[in-house]
């Protein structure tokens, strides 16, 4: 018996665990269509600013590849705030915590410490410090640090323009699917 059918994990095979992970393997692509569901929820969420949640993760993405930054970036930089689809509070890490099989470190820790970085923009009006970034820098290589730097700064905080030509999310689709297809571990 091959067929995945123990009731307790103590009661497992081998044999059962193989077809578990050949399933696993086999469904890979609705890792990709989770992602796009959560992104296209986005555009109910507005809370206030003058783009909603999806336009302004388009626009982060479109300013980063027409900036000329690699496809990890940029789809890394389309689903930044995706965790917002759950919970705005920790959305950095839920966003982080999504992509960090499918991408570079450099680009994982660009995701995990955004918001900090963005607090440079808006912080103080929350009596938080708008220098958070700095506390990141120990712990980022130089080379991460400045990669964070220019998503908050060149990107995601000029990511807010409804006149922008932003493109769509069907141009991202193609690349999406590319990186969530293979997890690094
Ligand atoms: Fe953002």
């Amino acid at each position: 018996m091959t067929a995945s059918t123990f009731t307790r994990m103590d009661a497992s095979t081998p044999e059962q665990w193989a077809v578990i992970g050949d399933e696993i393997y086999r469904n890979q692509p609705r890792v990709a269509e989770s992602v796009l569901t959560m992104l296209r929820s986005l555009s109910a969420i507005t809370d206030g600013f003058a783009t909603d949640q999806l336009t302004h993760c388009l626009q982060t993405a479109t300013l980063a590849e027409r900036t000329g930054a690699d496809d990890e970036i940029v789809i890394a930089a389309l689903c930044h705030d995706v965790g917002k689809a759950v919970s705005v509070a920790n959305h950095p890490a839920i966003a982080a915590e999504m992509l960090r099989p499918y991408v570079r470190t450099d680009v994982y820790e660009m995701i995990r410490v955004h918001q900090d970085f963005q607090g440079r923009h808006y912080y103080a009006y929350f009596e938080m410090d708008p220098n958070a970034r700095e506390k990141h820098r120990a712990e980022l290589t130089p080379d991460q640090y400045a990669l964070a730097e220019r998503f908050a700064d060149e990107w995601d905080q000029m990511a807010f323009d409804p006149e922008y030509e932003t493109l769509p999310l069907e141009h991202f689709e193609p690349r999406l699917r590319e990186v969530f297809a293979r997890p690094r571990f």
